[in-house]
C-alpha cells in the first residue's frame, strides 16, 4: 500500500525513484556510496527496497538506535550483532567465519559480538566479513548505515571509535565490503565525513553520492492520486493540490496525509485541515524534545521561519528575544546543529527551513 506509514521494503512498493535505484546498482560496485536527503524524503525506503532487491548478502544498521543507548560501544556491538544475525538464516556461511573467533558467541542463527573482548575490534569483525564476502558468488557484501552522521558521536576519548578511520581502512584494504551511508547533506558530508578536509581520514578517497530529492509537484499529485485510488477513493484535483501546497514534495508527509485521511474515513477540505493539525502535533512533539535540550533552538527556528536568512540577521533577532548577546561560536554551533538535524538547510549563505510544515509551526512558537 502506497500510504503505508512504515518505510517501504521492496521495489514494487516504491513510487518513482527508478533513476536512484539505477544509480545505486552502479555505485554499489564502488566502496562507499552516500544517499543524501532531508528528513522524510524517503532515504530509508529507497535503501531498504534496493537492498532487498539484491541477491548479495547485506547488513542494515539503523544508527538511531544509538541515540537511545548513549552512543556507546556496547550499543554499537549489539546493533551489529543483530544485523549480522538477521542475515545468517539466508546466508549461513557467515557463521563459519565467526565460529572460532574469541568474543563471538553463536547459538543457532544468533551471533553475539562481545564488546568487552578487547581483541574483537570493529576492524577485526569487518576483516571476517570481508573474508566471507570474497568467497561469495558476487565477491562482495553490502553494509548499510542508516543515519550515519550519528556515528560521529562515537568519536574521541579513551576507548571511543573513530568510524571514519574504520571506513578508510575498509576502503583501502577490504575489497569485499561495500558501504552505503544515509544522512543529511551537511550532517553527513561536512559534519562527519569531512571529505574536503585534509585532516579527515577519508580525505582524497572517491565516494559516490546520490541525492534523494523531494518529488516535483506533478509527481507529488500523481503519488496522492495513486494512493487514494488504491483505496478506491476518487479525490478532486483541488484537494490534491491543497495537500501538496502544504507539504511540498516531501514523500513522508504525502504518505502521512494520505494515510491519515484514509483513517479518518475520507477526504475533504475539513479532513485535510484536521490532518494538518495532527502533523503539527507530530512536529510539536519532535521539536519540543529538541527545545528541552536547549531553548535557543526555539528562537533560532522562529527567526528563520519569520524570514531572517543570513547568519547575522538570525543572530540579531535571537539576541533581541533572549535579551543578551550571543558569541559568534555559539551562533554557528546552534545553526550547525539545526542543519545536522535536517531541519535547516544552508544554500550559499542563506539559511532556510526545508519543510513547509515545520516552517509554519515555527512561526508560532
Ligand atoms: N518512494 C516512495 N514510495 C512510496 N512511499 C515512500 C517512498 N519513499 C518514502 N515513502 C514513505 O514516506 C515515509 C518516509 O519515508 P522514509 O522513512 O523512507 O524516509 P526517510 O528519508 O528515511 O525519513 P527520516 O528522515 O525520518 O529517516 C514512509 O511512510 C514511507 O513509506
Ligand atoms: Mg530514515
Amino acid at each position: 500500500m502506497l500510504f503505508d506509514p512504515r518505510p517501504k521494503e521492496s521495489l514494487e512498493d516504491l513510487f518513482d525513484r527508478e533513476e536512484e535505484v539505477k544509480l545505486l546498482r552502479k555505485t554499489v560496485n564502488t566502496p562507499i556510496t552516500l544517499l543524501l536527503g532531508v528528513r522524510r524524503v524517503g532515504k530509508t525506503s529507497l535503501l531498504k527496497a534496493f537492498l532487498n532487491s539484491l541477491e548479495t548478502p547485506h547488513l542494515y544498521l539503523d544508527l538511531r538506535v544509538l541515540e537511545e543507548g548513549g552512543y556507546s560501544r556496547a550499543q554499537l556491538y549489539k546493533l551489529l550483532s543483530s544485523s549480522v544475525s538477521n542475515c545468517t538464516s539466508r546466508w549461513r556461511r557467515i557463521l563459519e567465519f565467526f565460529r572460532s573467533v574469541k568474543g563471538v558467541r553463536i547459538s543457532g542463527f544468533e551471533v553475539e559480538f562481545d564488546w568487552r573482548e578487547r581483541a574483537l575490534t570493529l576492524t577485526s569483525i569487518l576483516d571476517k566479513l570481508n573474508d566471507y564476502a570474497l568467497e561469495t558468488e558476487e565477491g562482495f557484501i553490502v553494509i548499510s548505515l542508516d543515519e550515519a552522521q550519528i556515528l560521529r558521536f562515537l568519536e574521541g576519548g579513551k576507548g571511543r571509535i573513530d568510524f571514519r578511520s574504520i571506513l578508510a581502512y575498509a576502503y583501502d584494504n577490504l575489497g569485499g565490503l561495500r558501504f552505503i551511508l544515509t544522512g543529511s547533506e551537511v550532517g553527513l558530508l561536512l559534519g562527519f565525513l569531512r571529505l574536503d578536509d585534509a585532516s579527515s581520514p577519508l580525505y582524497g578517497r572517491y565516494i559516490s553520492i546520490i541525492r534523494v530529492e523531494k518529488f516535483p509537484r506533478k509527481l507529488s499529485i500523481e503519488f496522492l492520486r495513486k494512493g487514494f485510488s488504491e483505496a478506491n477513493l476518487d479525490v478532486s484535483e483541488d484537494i490534491l493540490e491543497a495537500i501538496v501546497d502544504r507539504v511540498d514534495g516531501i514523500v513522508g508527509w504525502l504518505t502521512f496525509f494520505g494515510y491519515t485521511c484514509l483513517k479518518l474515513g475520507g477526504v475533504s477540505e475539513e479532513v485535510v485541515e484536521m490532518v494538518s493539525e495532527k502533523a503539527s502535533k507530530l512536529i510539536e512533539g519532535e521539536l519540543e524534545s529538541l527545545f528541552k535540550r536547549s531553548n535557543q533552538y526555539r528562537y533560532f527556528l522562529r527567526a528563520i521561519s519569520l524570514g531572517a536568512s543570513t547568519w547575522s540577521s538570525i543572530k540579531r533577532a535571537v539576541e533581541i528575544w533572549i535579551g543578551r548577546q550571543l558569541t559568534n561560536a555559539e551562533t554557528t554551533r546552534v545553526l550547525h546543529r539545526l542543519i545536522d538535524l535536517g531541519i535547516v538547510e544552508k544554500t550559499d549563505s542563506e539559511y532556510r527551513i526545508t519543510d513547509p510544515l515545520i516552517k509554519e509551526y515555527c512561526k508560532k512558537i
